[in-house]
């Protein structure tokens, strides 16, 4: 039957005849039915411990690119917008492919405040007075009213008519250039281009801090596109911060809490070609007028219900361990790149596992896949979840695994907390690249910069990793391909965009299933968690030194390295308890509590970084070596980013450095596991 085209044995590709196509899925279909309603004892395969390379191998063997572009097609049929009706067939859809694979699935329901587009229009009045009602939305032929209208999800509901004027990125430095240009964009509706790493909530609400009365918010290279998001700020549901949204406690929309999270203007999403219609009619392209805007915005905030979707293989050994791997699930349309081709591969990882489970296989610890609800919101349904599970996930959460857009375009990219570089790495080593033949996908990667590959860290809050790791202190990874793409949150997010231009074959797709998959069976298999602290000690070092030749002298950064100096010594001793764990393994001495006990100790080292306190002004986000600053210009420690380029104060900045240096000691004394 089927051809392994790209020779690498570890990765099937099939040619795609028609004939062999239909022999291929009639086969799939065949195994599918009798693995799974076949019931007879699985093949005796000798121990469940024995969970190297059989399993490993199945694992690699089972890779498929038509499974994958099946559920993705599956999953895109029609736009599934989070607390609408079509989002319920998707929940179906995932639940019922969970099921057939055996896991043990159930599904978590939250009642939350969701906001939705009611009614809009934009008017221009030209100098020449003619008027134009401007499209605020796609002309896309066959979406009729299918794909929600562009908005901004929580944009307070308004209309304002005034002058049009650019205000660029919207950041206060394009404000001060525009004043010393001698304009006055009081009163005025402006047009911000996304970018300049300005959020769409930053960006309305520094405009409405200038006087502006109204927004709005093109991207550039979107063509026809409107960018649909949200403006809303911080994560998780509005009513209920910093608890689960269970049918318990609520704020009223009108607390202050509430309130501040929304901006106080309205805003609305225009396509670049229509932004290019209002700019090209403005003096000098800036403004303000001639033009007039007539901006009318309608929105409805409303509780809805939300619903993640969980299956879960329960571990052999240690099944009060968790190995979580998660992504989201409601799209702004029919969400093919953002996020359901990183759903198609968390259902493709559900598939391969379920092989492997034929074959005999547990995992040592519990692995569970989620699949998250309104991420678009706000990370919401990840953020009820953790909240809700705090003290468990605490207790018990080795790592989070988390893939959004899996496959955007072409190259690799990867972000970690640092203790999981190597592997990372080594995973890497063992996947096909999807886009070189017979090479590894690290062996493409490793080519990103001269230094090798690039890792990314995670301050940034832009997908459901922010409450794991910013929240709760799991180590966390989020992974994808491409680094950007026109169609984002638009109705053009199509599976037919991405056969065209994001991933023709489902090779990367195959590729981020494939990290994915094996980073689950590491963690969740490998008898010493594959956790390195000297690797977090000297990212720790690296940024010490960037602050140093920021900082002037007067502030000390003694505290800082004496606490990572700590770190680097407990990560040594590890080191050694590891070589010597091995060593009594190999002669046959093997303690399961040791392991255990180690084991602990490198899972809480991550929890160490969090602090009750938190950030200043952001206290929902506890982790004080990665999270959001207000400016987020140095991407790690943002109560020192924010202390530095808000505070400004030698003190304060003082007092930032001690802070996270008590984070680090404290992340040291967890490693170690030993009273004082
Ligand atoms: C979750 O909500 C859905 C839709 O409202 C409902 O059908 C389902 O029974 C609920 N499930 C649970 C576990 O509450
Ligand atoms: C929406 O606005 C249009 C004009 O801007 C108006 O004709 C229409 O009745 C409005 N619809 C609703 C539901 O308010
Ligand atoms: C008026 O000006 C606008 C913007 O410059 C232009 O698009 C439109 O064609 C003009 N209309 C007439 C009637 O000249
Ligand atoms: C702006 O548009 C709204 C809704 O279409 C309309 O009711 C209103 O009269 C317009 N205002 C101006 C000044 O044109
Ligand atoms: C799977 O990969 C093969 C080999 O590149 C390709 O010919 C085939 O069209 C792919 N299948 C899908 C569904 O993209
Ligand atoms: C920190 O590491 C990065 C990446 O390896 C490197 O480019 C940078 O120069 C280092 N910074 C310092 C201050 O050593």
């Amino acid at each position: 039957m089927a051809q392994p085209l790209n020779l690498k044995p570890n990765t099937i590709y099939y040619k795609p005849s028609s004939c062999t196509l239909i022999i291929f899925i009639f086969t799939l279909c065949i195994i599918t039915i009798y693995t799974f309603h076949h019931h007879e004892p699985p093949p005796s395969q000798t121990t469940v411990n024995n969970h190297q390379p059989p399993f490993i191998s199945t694992f690699l063997n089972s890779a498929s690119n038509y499974t994958i572009s099946n559920y993705l097609r599956h999953l895109t049929l029609h736009p599934h917008l989070a607390g609408t009706p079509p989002s319920s067939s998707a929940v179906a859809y995932v639940s019922s492919m969970f099921k057939s694979f055996k896991l043990q699935t159930h599904v978590a329901n939250y009642t939350v405040m969701l906001s939705y587009h009611v009614n809009s229009s934009l008017t221009a009045h030209f100098s020449n007075e003619s008027s134009v009602s401007l499209t605020l939305t796609e002309h896309v032929a066959d979406v009729d009213n299918e794909v929600v209208k562009g908005y901004h999800a929580y944009s307070p509901s308004g209309t304002a008519y005034g002058k049009a004027v650019y205000v660029s990125h919207g950041r206060e430095e394009d404000y001060r250039a525009l004043e010393e240009g001698g304009v006055d964009v009081r009163g005025c509706i402006g047009v911000v281009k996304r970018g300049g790493g300005v959020s769409r909530y930053a960006a309305v609400v520094k405009a409405a801090e200038k006087g502006v009365v109204a927004v709005v918010m093109f991207t550039g290279g979107t063509g026809g596109g409107v960018e649909r998001g949200t403006v809303v700020d911080g994560v998780g549901d509005v009513l209920t911060p910093g608890w689960a949204a269970d049918g318990g406690e609520r704020l009223s929309v009108e607390d202050s809490e509430v309130l501040k999270r929304f901006p106080s203007v309205p805003s609305l999403p225009i396509s670049e070609e229509t932004a290019e219609m209002i700019l090209g009619s403005l003096d000098r392209r800036v403004g303000p007028g001639p033009t007039f805007l007539n901006f009318t915005y309608q929105g409805e905030n409303k509780m809805a219900t939300i619903q993640n979707v969980f299956g879960v293989i329960k571990g052999s050994e240690e099944p009060d361990r968790f190995v979580v791997l998660g992504n989201h699930r409601d799209a702004w349309t029919y969400g093919a790149v953002d996020p359901n081709s990183g759903t198609a591969a968390l259902i493709d990882i559900a598939r391969r596992y379920s092989l492997m489970m034929r074959l005999g296989w547990i995992p040592q610890r519990t692995i569970v896949l989620c699949s998250w609800d309104a991420e678009e919101f706000g990370m919401i349904g990840s953020t009820e979840w953790v909240e809700q599970n705090l003290i468990n996930l605490g207790s018990k959460a080795v790592a989070y695994i988390n893939v959004d857009c899996a496959v955007q375009g072409p190259g690799f990219s990867a972000a970690t907390t640092p203790q999981l570089d190597d592997i990372l790495i080594e995973v890497t080593k063992k996947v096909q690249d999807p886009d070189v033949s017979d090479s590894t996908l690290f062996e493409k990667w490793r080519t990103t910069t001269e230094e090798g590959p690039l890792i990314q860290r995670l301050s940034d809050v832009f997908s459901d990793f922010a409450p794991f790791l910013h929240h709760a202190g799991v180590p966390s990874v989020d992974l994808y391909y491409g680094n950007a793409f026109p169609v984002y949150h638009t109705a053009f997010d199509s599976y037919d965009w991405m056969v065209k231009h994001a991933d023709p074959f489902f090779h990367r797709h195959v590729a981020v299933a494939g990290v994915w998959g094996l980073l689950g069976v590491h963690l969740a298999d490998d008898p010493i968690l594959p956790f390195n602290y000297l690797s977090y000690a000297a990212q720790l070092q690296n940024y010490t030194d960037s602050l140093c030749k920021l900082l002037e002298e007067d502030v000390s950064l003694h505290p800082l390295t004496s606490a990572i100096q700590e770190l680097m010594d407990a990560a040594t001793q590890v080191e050694d308890e590891i070589k010597t764990i091995k060593e009594e393994e190999t002669e046959g001495h093997v303690s399961v509590l040791k392991r255990r006990m180690l084991n602990d100790r490198l899972m809480f080292a991550e929890r160490g970084f969090l602090d009750t306190d938190g950030i200043q002004g952001r206290q929902w986000f506890k982790h004080l070596v990665y999270g959001p600053a207000t400016e987020s210009k140095l991407g790690f420690f943002p109560g020192v980013a924010d202390a530095i380029y808000q505070s400004k104060r030698q003190a304060v900045i003082q007092h930032e450095i001690w802070r996270v240096a008590r984070a680090i000691q404290r992340s040291a004394s967890a490693l170690k596991g030993q009273l004082t």
